[in-house]
C-alpha cells in the first residue's frame, strides 16, 4: 500500500474519499471541523437530524460533498469519546478501510491521527490506519473460479492535522504498512491448504525471499539426510509417517553494523498437517489443522516485514516443517527417540508433535549463540482453554525478555499474556522409560508443553508464544489471522532502538 502525508487543509486535498471519523457526542475533530466549514456544514447536520450515528464501527457514505475537492465522504464512528481506546481505535478503522476496499476508489484520504487515543501519538496512529489498510485490501482466491473482483484501493493519504508531526506520520506508516504486509504473507501461507503448503513448499518460499532479497537474507535448506546425519531424531520422526519429506529452514539476514552481534532468533512450529498421527485427531474440523504451520508463517512474515524496514539487528529465522500423519512407518506411542540435545524422549501421545520439531530446532539455535529466542507455535489445545482467541500465551525463562515482549504486544495491539513456567510443574514430564515424556497430562497443558521445550532452552534467553488460540479464526470467517507478525516485529524493532541506545551510552 503506498501512502503519502497531507498537511493542507482536508477540504482541499483531492482524492477520490475522504475519511472522516467522528465521535458521537458531535464535537468535531479538527480536520473534520475544516471538511464541516467548506461544505455548508454537512457533517454537522447530519449528526444533528439524525442521519448519522456515529456509533462505534458505523460508517455512512456520502456521495457528494459541496466545497471540498474530494469525491465523496465516507464518515465513521468513533463511539463515545472516553471509550475510545487501541480496541475501538482499531474497530473504527477496520470498519473505514473494510468498506473501502469494497468501492471502487483507488486512493482516499483519511484523518485519523487527529483522534485522541491514549497517550499515542501521531506515529502509532499512522501506523495502525496502514496496518488496517493493508489487512482490509487482503483476498484469498487463489483457488476460486470467478473471485469477487480485487480492491481498487491502493494509496492513502494521511491527514495531518496543524501542530501534529507529519515526518513522524510518515515513519509510522511505514512501519503499518511493512507489518500490514507482513501479516497478509502469514495469513496466506496458514490458509493455503496442506496438499500445497507442504514442508518443501515453505523451504521453497524461503528460498524465493532469499533471491528477491538481493543478498539480505541468507537461506539454507536442512534435508531428511542433513537432519539425520546432524542427528535431529526428534524431528525427523514426527515425518516418518508422511510422504512429505521433512525440513528444517535457516534464514539469517545481518543487518547489525557488527556481524558479530549476537542475533535475536525466532523459531517457527511448520506441521503443514496435523493429523496427530497415530494418536489420531477426531474428524470434526481438523481441515483447520492445516494451520497448523502458523507459527512458521509467522516467522515468513516477520522476515518480510524485516526485509522492508532492514532494522540494524542481526537475526535468524528457524523453521521446523513437516507434516504429521499415520502410517506404517510413523511414530507409535510408547516410541524413545533421540533428540539433537541427545536427551531420550518417551512419544506418549504422537498429536504432541509441535514440541518435538521445536525441541531439535532449539538445539540448532545454540550454535548461534543468541542474544534471544523465540519460538512461535500453535502448540496446544489449552492455550484456548486458558487464554480463548484473544491472547496470545507468553512462557519465559527470563522475566526480562518476558517484559520486552508482552510490552511489544501492547504497541503492536497484538497482545500476549505471561502465564508461569515455574519448576514444580517439570515433574508432570517425568517418564519411567527415557529422559522425559512429551506429554503432560490434562492440567496446565500449554505450561507443560512450555515446560518441555524449556528443557532444550537451557543456553539463551528464551520465550515460547502459544498462538492456538490467535492464530486463525474458526466458522464463517474461517481464516488465518496473521498473528503474532505485530508483536514480533515490535519486538525486534524495540531491539534495534536498544542496540542504538547501548551505542550512544559507549
Ligand atoms: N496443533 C495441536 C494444538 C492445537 C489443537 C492447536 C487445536 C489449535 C487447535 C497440537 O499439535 C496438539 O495436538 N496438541 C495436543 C497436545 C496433547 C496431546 C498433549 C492438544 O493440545 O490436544
Ligand atoms: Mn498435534
Ligand atoms: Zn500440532
Amino acid at each position: 500500500m503506498e501512502f503519502t502525508v497531507q498537511t493542507a487543509n482536508p477540504a482541499k486535498v483531492e482524492t477520490a474519499c475522504l475519511v472522516v471519523p467522528v465521535f458521537k457526542d458531535g464535537d468535531l475533530l479538527p480536520a473534520a471541523a475544516k471538511l464541516d466549514d467548506a461544505s455548508e456544514r454537512l457533517i454537522g447536520q447530519l449528526i444533528e437530524r439524525g442521519d448519522f450515528s456515529a456509533g462505534l464501527g458505523n460508517v455512512q457514505m456520502i456521495p457528494f460533498a459541496p466545497g471540498v475537492s474530494g469525491e465523496r465522504l465516507l464518515l465513521v464512528g468513533l463511539g463515545e469519546r472516553d471509550k475510545c481506546n487501541e480496541a475501538a481505535f482499531r474497530k473504527a478503522l477496520d470498519a473505514a478501510f473494510t468498506t473501502l476496499a469494497k468501492l471502487p476508489v483507488s486512493d482516499a484520504a483519511a484523518a485519523f491521527t487527529d483522534v485522541p487515543v491514549g497517550e499515542h501519538g501521531c506515529a502509532w496512529k499512522a501506523r495502525m490506519t496502514l496496518e488496517a489498510a493493508e489487512r482490509a485490501i487482503y483476498r484469498f482466491v487463489e483457488f476460486k473460479s470467478d473471485p469477487a473482483p480485487a480492491a481498487k484501493l491502493e494509496r492513502v493519504i494521511l491527514l495531518v492535522g496543524d501542530g501534529q508531526d507529519a515526518e513522524a506520520a510518515k515513519q509510522g506508516a511505514r512501519l503499518g504498512a511493512a507489518i500490514g504486509a507482513g501479516i497478509n504473507v502469514t495469513r496466506t501461507l496458514g490458509n493455503l491448504p496442506g496438499n500445497v503448503c507442504t514442508p518443501r513448499y515453505l523451504a521453497e518460499q524461503a528460498e524465493a525471499l532469499g533471491k528477491g532479497s538481493g543478498g539480505a537474507l541468507e537461506v539454507e535448506i536442512l534435508d531428511e539426510e542433513a537432519l539425520e546425519a546432524l542427528g535431529a531424531g526428534s524431528l525427523l520422526s514426527v515425518g516418518r509417517g508422511s510422504a512429505e519429506p521433512t525440513r528444517l529452514i535457516v534464514m539469517k539476514y545481518q543487518g547489525a553494523d557488527n556481524p558479530d552481534d549476537a542475533p535475536h532468533v525466532l523459531v517457527g512450529k511448520g506441521i503443514t498437517f496435523d493429523t496427530g498421527g497415530i494418536s489420531l485427531k477426531p474428524g470434526e474440523n481438523m481441515d483447520e489443522m492445516k494451520f497448523d504451520m502458523c507459527g512458521a508463517a509467522s516467522v515468513f512474515g516477520t522476515v518480510n516485514a524485516v526485509l522492508a524496514l532492514r532494522p540494524r539487528i542481526n537475526l535468524v529465522a528457524i523453521v521446523a516443517a513437516a507434516e504429521n500423519m499415520p502410517d506404517g512407518k510413523a511414530t507409535k506411542p510408547g516410541d524413545i527417540i533421540k533428540t539433537l540435545k541427545g536427551l531420550s524422549v518417551e512419544v506418549l501421545n504422537t498429536d504432541a508433535e509441535g514440541r518435538l520439531v521445536l525441541c531439535d530446532a532449539l538445539t540448532y539455535a545454540e550454535r548461534f549463540q543468541p542474544a534471544s529466542v523465540v519460538d512461535i507455535a500453535t502448540l496446544t489445545g489449552a492455550a484456548i482453554i486458558a487464554l480463548g482467541h484473544h491472547a496470545t500465551g507468553l512462557l519465559s525463562n527470563d522475566d526480562d525478555l518476558a517484559l520486552d515482549l508482552l510490552e511489544a504486544g501492547e504497541t503492536a495491539w497484538d497482545r500476549a499474556w505471561h502465564l508461569p513456567l515455574w519448576d514444580e510443574y517439570q515433574e508432570q514430564l517425568d517418564s519411567n522409560f527415557a529422559d522425559l515424556a512429551n506429554i503432560g497430562g490434562r492440567p496446565a497443558g500449554t505450561i507443560t508443553a512450555a515446560c518441555f521445550l524449556s528443557r532444550f532452552a537451557d543456553k539463551f534467553p528464551w520465550a515460547h508464544l502459544d498462538i492456538a488460540g490467535t492464530a486463525w479464526s474458526s466458522g464463517k470467517q474461517k481464516g488465518a489471522s496473521g498473528r503474532p507478525v505485530g508483536l514480533l516485529t515490535q519486538y525486534l524493532l524495540d531491539r534495534e532502538a536498544d542496540a542504538e541506545v547501548e551505542t550512544d551510552a559507549e
